[in-house]
């Protein structure tokens, strides 16, 4: 089969782990005889360097036109202005809106090697393994008004929280759907003693409920979430929540995982099936970000943005045994014992982002 993939490489490491992930897709396609037609854009800082602005209309059109997008990160030091009117997040977010990509799948699963690596004890993270899905393109990121301005008594700032019932009704569905897939929990977060859209989302939750007699449901507040996940995080299957509350809620998550440098994620416009033959356009990112203490050293850990890959060949592309092919490799190589700096104790070995992208290519094709 071909393929259209965009790359947008981005900022910091970006670019590094970007490009092992690459090396692993080729492999694959290579293997499973598949063509991947890459093509390589700007996003984020390096492109308000050179075209004053972190998206070109044009760079959003081919992503809109590709089967998927890989994404590096974006932003840094340099672009760190709160006041400036261009900042290398606005890439990230017109993405989001420009492909409509509404479904953000967020995996913590915590590997037994890293079960000391984190803050947590580690009988409270072993056999952790959670998806947190965040409704991405509605709420207070993008809902109407939004503006800062200055009256008589003083400045005003408003966000707007706002949800359509279509919108909750969708992501309540994958979430649903992708609960089917797993250990069949759904784990609803609200704020619904608070707040009306937590309300109707509780009561489209509820509503759905009956469709899907095989899933477990449970509605939490988000408070009560935040601190479930760092006192009993095993009892989580699926996450599923708005926009806001699921960007604080995975990156709680991710503290379990013991490193940031292992979780990837997918951003989808539309559905995964729990079989995950429904394919849906989607952007894949490391959870990372841009690293730049550490960009260009070779420090970076690649094994996000491959695993971003595999969730990319699963969700968009259809291709099930490649993406597990990817995910063994990964899970070989770390049960060798090969890692990265992040993933080990000072001062014992390890290897570099371009090794380590090597050594993953090597296991997909000797398995
Ligand atoms: C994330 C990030 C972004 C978000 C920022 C960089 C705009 O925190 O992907 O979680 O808030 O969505
Ligand atoms: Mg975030």
């Amino acid at each position: 089969m071909r393929f259209q993939i965009s790359v947008l490489p981005g900022d910091g490491i970006g670019p590094e782990v970007t490009t092992e992930a690459v090396r692993v897709l080729e492999a694959v396609g290579q293997k499973f005889g598949h063509t991947f037609q890459l093509t390589e854009d700007l996003v984020g800082g390096i492109s308000i360097d050179k075209h004053g602005t972190a998206l070109k209309a044009e760079t959003a059109e081919m992503c809109r036109r590709s089967h998927a997008l890989l994404f590096g990160a974006v932003g840094g030091p340099k672009w760190d202005d709160p006041e400036s009117n261009v900042r290398p997040e606005d890439g990230l977010l017109a993405i989001r809106k420009a492909m409509g990509l509404w479904a953000n799948l967020r995996p913590v699963k915590v590997y037994k090697f890293l079960e000391n690596a984190g803050p947590l004890k580690p009988e409270v993270v072993r056999g952790v393994d959670i998806m947190v899905l965040r409704e991405l393109t509605g709420g207070l990121y993008f809902a109407k008004p939004k503006k800062r301005w200055t009256t008589s008594r003083g400045r005003r700032g408003v966000d707007t929280l706002k949800y359509e019932e279509r919108e909750i009704e969708r992501i309540l569905r994958a979430g649903f759907e992708l609960a089917r897939g797993r250990k069949k929990k759904l784990t609803s977060v609200d704020k619904a003693n608070v707040l009306e859209t937590s309300r109707l989302w509780r009561q489209i939750a509820i509503e759905l409920a009956p469709e899907y007699p095989d899933v477990a449901i449970d509605h939490m507040l988000v408070d009560n979430c935040a601190m479930q996940l760092v006192q009993n995080p095993s009892q989580f299957d699926v996450i599923v929540s708005e926009n806001t509350f699921g960007d604080i809620l995975s990156d709680e998550a991710a503290v379990l995982a013991g490193s940031m440098g292992m979780l990837p994620s997918a951003s989808l416009s539309g559905v995964p099936d729990a079989s995950g033959k429904r394919r849906a356009r989607g952007m894949y990112e490391p959870i990372h970000g841009s690293a730049p203490d550490i960009a260009g050293q070779g420090k970076a850990n690649p094994l996000a943005a491959i695993l971003s890959t595999g969730l990319m060949l699963r969700y968009s592309l259809g291709l099930i045994q490649e993406a597990e092919c990817i995910e063994q490799a990964v899970d070989q190589v770390l049960k060798g014992g090969i890692y990265t700096p992040d993933l080990t104790e000072p001062g014992k070995p390890s290897i570099n982002t371009s090794k380590m992208g090597k050594t993953v290519v090597e296991a997909v094709l000797d398995n």
